[in-house]
């Protein structure tokens, strides 16, 4: 397979903004090189730019509206999103959840703006349906396992397994990444031996002391 991806959502945590979003991409970057796995960021909208100025890991928005260019005060145009350098945006994350028909307006949207779509979805029902979207990332991510410190790779491995199988029989071309409470290289090695691209996580690096050295762990057993 290719170099394994982990993705790092920095929420709207205030360990993710500002200068704590310099000091996660920083370690991102080293990592990434030291490594080769593939660490992008999903930071803020308002850090976008920043992130995709100083860093040369890839830069992903946490969400885009599919809209076009006109008037809807307080959108996110898929367009900016573009021009301030993401590589790709997640859609329909557990926090932002958004109707069937959005995620396909938005999938349709990146698709045309060259941006990765990262899918998220929350059982293997919703990763077929939204394999047959034609993303390029599904993430399956059971909600209430998200920020509670108990790994989906070890609590739940068989959603892990049944999206993975799910996707593969909607659309084997879709990439399958998992998440929730992932946080360490055990978590990302279970994660990839059962079929899936990389990782999606947050809390754990962001909220790290030390991110540089969980993101060290996290790629540890690829
Ligand atoms: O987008 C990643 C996410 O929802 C998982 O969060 O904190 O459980 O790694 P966390």
């Amino acid at each position: 397979m290719d170099s394994p991806f982990i993705l790092v959502n920095l929420k709207t945590y205030q360990e993710g903004m500002g200068h704590n979003a310099h000091r996660i991409a920083a370690a991102a970057e080293i990592v990434a090189k030291e490594s080769g796995a593939v660490i992008g960021i999903a930071p803020a909208f308002t850090e976008l730019h920043p992130m995709s100025h100083h860093y040369a890991i890839p830069v992903y928005a946490q969400h885009i509206d599919a809209i076009t260019p006109g008037a809807h005060t307080g959108h996110i145009l898929p367009e900016a999103v573009r021009s301030a350098g993401a590589r790709g945006t997640l859609i329909n994350h557990s926090e932002r959840r958004l109707t069937l028909a959005d995620i396909d307006a938005c999938v349709q949207a990146a698709r045309r703006l060259h941006l990765e779509s990262v899918v998220c979805t929350n059982n293997d029902a919703t990763s077929a349906a939204a394999a047959a979207l034609r993303p390029d990332y599904v993430a399956i991510e059971p909600p209430e396992l998200i920020g509670s410190g108990v790994s989906v790779s070890k609590a739940d491995p068989g959603i892990i397994e049944r999206s993975v199988n799910a996707v593969r029989a909607v659309n084997p071309d879709v990439n399958v990444l998992t998440g929730a409470g992932i946080q360490s290289g055990e978590c990302v090695k279970i994660a990839v031996d059962l079929g899936t691209c990389g990782v999606l996580l947050a809390s754990s690096v962001v909220k790290a002391d030390d991110p540089e050295a969980v993101l060290r762990d996290l790629v540890s057993l690829l």
